[in-house]
């Protein structure tokens, strides 16, 4: 495979929250933006908050909740950075994106130590919080993925900044967080029974349209189908919407 060193429309995240409605993630918002603002806030290295979970979990939902907290202000973070870095962890283009990022303007340095150094006369003396959304590991199949050598390098120029600065990562593997050195996972498990059905409801029904009862009860077992991954009922939401007869709800409820 050859890098492309852009990531794909598709997989591109931001920032900002698509999603109309989130459901059951106050409690993990609450954890990291409480070490945001206590543990990360006293550390005097470059704090660093993997969260690991399976594909489709709503490990990049939450990071844009934490990023959009009203609580994450200027005079607690002086400026807040998004990366979506995906299977090619390029430290050039993380570099370049937190460059452009912060100016504005586009990165067009090609020269690693010119870029570098940019990065670090715009992150001296800052307190910012950084978000690696969706970082990947080399191995046999990715060849391009974040390794060591990868992760020493960025890291040297991002502990520039000044103390209380965090980095939030998200990704798929384990393996990353332990590149990266934390000492702390956090692990995002599944939504439960209910919050997906909740989701799957809104996809199924939409909003403002009557849900109907008789298929309620066929729904909520739909929904079980999802093991609690928000993508999951989204998708089998969307499906049924399509579908408002009970016989053709009852068809997926039995198939595999
Ligand atoms: N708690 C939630 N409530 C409602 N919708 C959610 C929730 N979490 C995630 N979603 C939706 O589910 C989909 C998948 O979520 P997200 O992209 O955050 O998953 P992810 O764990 O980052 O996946 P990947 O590993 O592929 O990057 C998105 O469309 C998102 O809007
Ligand atoms: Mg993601």
């Amino acid at each position: 495979m050859k890098s492309s060193n852009e990531v794909a429309e598709w997989r591109q995240t931001s920032s900002f929250i698509a999603e109309p409605k989130v459901y059951g993630r106050d409690h993990d918002k609450e954890n990291i933006v409480q070490f945001l603002l206590t543990q990360a806030r006293d550390c005097e290295f470059l704090s660093v908050y993997p969260i690991v979970g399976l594909g489709g979990v709503g490990k990049t939902t939450l990071a844009q909740l934490v990023y959009n907290d009203h609580r994450l202000k200027s005079n607690i973070f002086h400026t807040k950075i998004w990366v979506c870095v995906s299977e090619d962890f390029s430290v050039k283009r993380i570099l370049c994106s937190i460059i452009e990022s912060i100016t504005r303007e586009k990165c067009d340095a090609l020269d690693l130590d010119v870029i570098q150094r940019k990065v670090q006369e715009l992150l001296q003396s800052k307190r910012y919080l950084l978000v690696l959304d969706d970082v990947w590991n080399k191995n046999q199949e990715l060849e391009f993925g974040l390794n060591q050598e990868k992760w020493n390098k960025l890291k040297s120029v991002l502990s520039y900044g000044s103390k209380g600065s965090c980095c939030l990562v998200s990704t798929r593997d384990e393996v990353v967080a332990s590149i990266m050195g934390t000492c702390h996972t956090h692990h995002l498990s599944g939504l439960s029974e209910n919050e997906c059905w909740l989701l799957f409801k809104q996809y199924a029904f939409g909003h403002g349209r009557e849900e109907q009862v008789e298929l309620v009860e066929i729904g909520k077992e739909i929904a079980k189908k999802c093991g609690g991954l928000p993508l999951a009922a989204q998708a089998l939401g969307g499906l049924m919407r399509s579908r408002s007869g009970e016989k053709e709800w009852l068809e997926i409820k039995e198939s595999r």
